[in-house]
């Protein structure tokens, strides 16, 4: 087992968050597939936890390698409106500077989410009253099944709990997340489907919100 350390993120284990937050993304297929920014993709993934929250965020450690994290949230209501009013902007500057928006396969994944959504596979219910906060949690491949997902949202909802947070939720593609957190004592709230990576992978993938109130142990 290796020996492993849950601790605040700080700004230097910025760079590895979001490598690991690009490794693991798209269901770990190829995400050259999709996008080939890993910069932009990591930003779209991390960018308000790390920079505008990192007071939320946890990173486990082994011997001074990031090999997982836990990113959050305590309001998702204030996350919206930060990504709205200073965020999304600068992110599709730094698209467009890219030269992100001449690549068929941007305009190929947008136009597949376009679809997603006029098919109102976005319209999901809003749990922010029950469940003000939110968490992203990926764990490197190599060190899965050592009890870290687990020891770091320990981490992140005893935090939440001391800060007087109610609850917590999330929204996920991965039926392996949805047994993971179900073990964990979060309750499924909603389940629906997500399309728009059928183009690539053949699948239409489940969406699945769960959460969980606080003041239970995990
Ligand atoms: C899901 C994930 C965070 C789990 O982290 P992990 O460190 O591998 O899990 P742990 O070792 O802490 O497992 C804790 C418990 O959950 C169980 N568990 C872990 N993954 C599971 C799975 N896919 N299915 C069922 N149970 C699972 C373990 O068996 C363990 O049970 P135990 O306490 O009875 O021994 C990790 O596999 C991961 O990052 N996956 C890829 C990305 C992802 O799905 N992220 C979540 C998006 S919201």
């Amino acid at each position: 087992m290796p020996e492993i350390q849950i601790r605040k993120f700080d700004l230097k284990d910025r760079s590895e968050v979001r490598r690991i937050s690009c490794e693991t993304s798209f269901l770990e297929e190829d995400r050259g597939l999709f996008i080939e920014d890993d910069e932009i993709l990591s930003d779209a993934l991390t960018l308000y936890y790390t920079d505008y929250e990192p007071e939320s965020c946890f990173v486990a450690v082994n011997r001074d390698r990031v090999v997982g994290y836990v990113i959050g949230t305590k309001d998702a209501n204030r996350m919206e409106k930060v990504f709205f009013k200073q965020i999304l902007l600068k992110f599709i500057k730094k698209a467009f500077c890219k030269h992100l928006f001449i690549k068929v396969k941007t305009w190929r994944l947008f136009f597949y989410i376009s679809m997603s959504a006029l098919k109102g596979e976005f319209n999901a219910p809003h749990f922010s009253a029950q469940y003000p906060a939110m968490l992203h949690i990926n764990v490197d491949k190599d060190y899965r099944g050592c009890q870290i997902g687990k020891s770091l949202i320990g981490h992140y909802m005893n935090y939440l709990k001391e800060q007087g947070i109610s609850g917590v939720y999330f929204g996920t593609i991965s039926n392996e997340a949805k047994a993971f957190f179900s073990k964990l004592g979060f309750k499924l709230l909603y389940e629906s489907k997500r399309s728009y990576l059928r183009y690539q992978t053949g699948k239409i993938l489940p969406f699945y919100i769960l959460g969980k109130s606080l003041g239970q142990a995990v």
